[in-house]
């Protein structure tokens, strides 16, 4: 077994496939690993939608990620724009677009994306030059930010339900109220008419985001809240198929209903969801798949799986090299964990289109993954985040069975570094030109 130091940084350098499956089945990690690539550009995976199904063009696809660069109104900005056409020239089958705001109170700071009848237009134009690069659907993620609200629009953090587990890692939440029923009770309102102004954009589907902590994902967990909107599961799941019915019922047939869903929150009952109730919490998907199943039944057809919160278990979320954490686990173990969750899933709700995550922590070797996960049928679709911001056209390299390991994501959680200190984030090591000075400056506080 290649011995691991939980002290150390993970440096560990799997320079061939033969390195990878080695470590992976020495520690019995079950990742699937697959030589054979060809499955990257022959794999043609369908959503179904309620009129039909919409065929892509491949199964590697572009996780939701997020740049904090937007105006103040939420228009995105230029950089915002490039983010954006870089990912729609990829040769990814599919955009998940980052996350936008249903409402100003629910940003996570001024600068995260807000879609308002003043700004179509500006989207319009994004998705029509996006759809100059590649056919690929783009989907709007409809998210309210809740716990992690900071913005010019609120003093406070907006949450549902005190968390013991959050408060020790955001004490000052401990001062704060929960917001009321009558709140939350307006949003589907909110979310259906953001899904309009999505589907006027041009966007081919919408997202309902329940995850990673923010509002809608911690609604989920909302064990020791009183009233409709706490304690069982009926009451826990309203808020969510609330927003996701008044959402569906906004939009067309043939637009996409996905959601970005945390498939187990990883933090001890009654604080996630998700979550057995021992001492050290194991993902338990008995009600995940329940309310996932009810939500294909009335349309969505798509999920891009995840688990954990950046702002609490990063590791869970997004298995890295690097980074200002204490390693609890090795990255594989994250790896396969996530990989073994979207498995169960995927078993219990075939007609759902699942796609994978957690894949960019394998630098280049990630193509032996991602074909070994589609291979076996583990998931329907292979996604990249960090991997998406740091290599141009990684898609493209992939289908032709390659990847460039001076292009490739080193997962060393620079990224998610300037995210946590409030910045417009990128990738200082491969787009440096950008995004090293704002590491320079907010992370190290260089001038430069
Ligand atoms: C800087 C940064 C921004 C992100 N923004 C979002 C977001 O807007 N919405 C979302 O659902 N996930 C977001 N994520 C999570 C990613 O979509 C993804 O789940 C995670 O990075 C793991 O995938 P990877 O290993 O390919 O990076 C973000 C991650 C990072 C590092
Ligand atoms: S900063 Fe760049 S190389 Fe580092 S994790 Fe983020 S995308 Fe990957």
């Amino acid at each position: 077994m290649q011995a691991f130091d939980m002290k150390r940084k993970y440096m560990y350098n799997f320079s061939s496939y033969e390195e990878l499956s080695y470590v992976c089945r020495t520690n019995n990690w079950d990742i699937a690993l697959s030589k054979d690539t060809s499955v990257l550009s022959e794999k043609r995976p369908v959503i179904k939608t309620r009129s039909g199904q919409v065929e892509l063009s491949c199964p590697i696809t572009i996780h939701p990620m997020e740049g904090f660069d937007g105006l103040e109104d939420g228009t995105p900005s230029e950089l915002t724009k490039r983010r954006w056409l870089r990912f729609s020239g990829s040769g990814a089958s599919l955009i998940w677009s980052e996350a936008i705001s249903v409402v100003p109170e629910g940003r996570t700071n001024d600068h995260q994306l807000m879609i308002t009848e003043d700004n179509l237009d500006v989207y319009k134009e994004l998705i029509s030059e996006m759809k100059k690069n590649s056919d690929a659907p783009v989907i709007a993620q409809l998210t309210h930010s809740g716990r992690m609200s900071k913005n010019s629009a609120t003093k406070t953090p907006l949450f549902i339900t005190r968390n013991l587990e959050y408060e020790r890692v955001r004490p000052g939440d401990k001062d704060v109220e929960p917001v009321s029923d009558e709140y939350l009770s307006s949003l589907p309102e909110k979310y259906a008419e953001a899904a309009k102004l999505a589907v006027k954009a041009g966007f081919d589907g919408v997202d309902i985001k329940a995850c990673h902590g923010y509002l809608l994902g911690e609604s989920l967990s909302a064990y020791n809240r009183e009233g409709i909107y706490g304690g069982s599961y009926i009451n826990r799941t309203r808020l969510y198929r609330e927003c996701f019915d008044a959402v569906v019922s906004a939009v067309p047939d043939n637009i996409i209903i996905g959601a970005r869903f945390g498939l187990s929150d990883m933090i001890k009952y009654p604080y996630g969801f998700g979550v057995t109730k021992d001492e050290i919490p194991q993902p338990d998907f008995t009600e995940p798949v329940k309310l996932l199943k009810e939500c294909v039944e009335k349309g969505l057809g798509v999920i891009d799986m995840t688990m954990g919160s950046p702002y609490f278990n990063s590791y869970i979320n997004r298995p890295a090299n690097m980074g200002p954490y204490v390693f609890v686990e090795h990255p594989l173990a994250g790896v396969a964990r996530l990989e073994n969750a979207g498995y169960v899933v995927k078993q219990a709700i075939p007609e759902l289109c699942l796609i994978g995550t957690g894949y960019s922590y394998l630098k280049e070797q990630a193509i032996y993954a991602a074909a070994g996960l589609l291979n076996e049928n583990r998931a329907d679709c292979v996604g990249f985040g960090r991997m998406a911001f740091a290599y141009e056209g990684f898609a493209n390299d992939m289908k032709n069975g390659f990847m460039d390991k001076n292009k490739s994501c080193i997962s060393c959680g620079k990224c998610t570094e300037i995210m946590r200190a409030g910045g417009t984030t990128g990738c200082p090591i491969r787009d440096q030109q950008i995004y090293l000075p704002i590491y320079r400056k907010l992370c190290m506080h260089k001038e430069d």
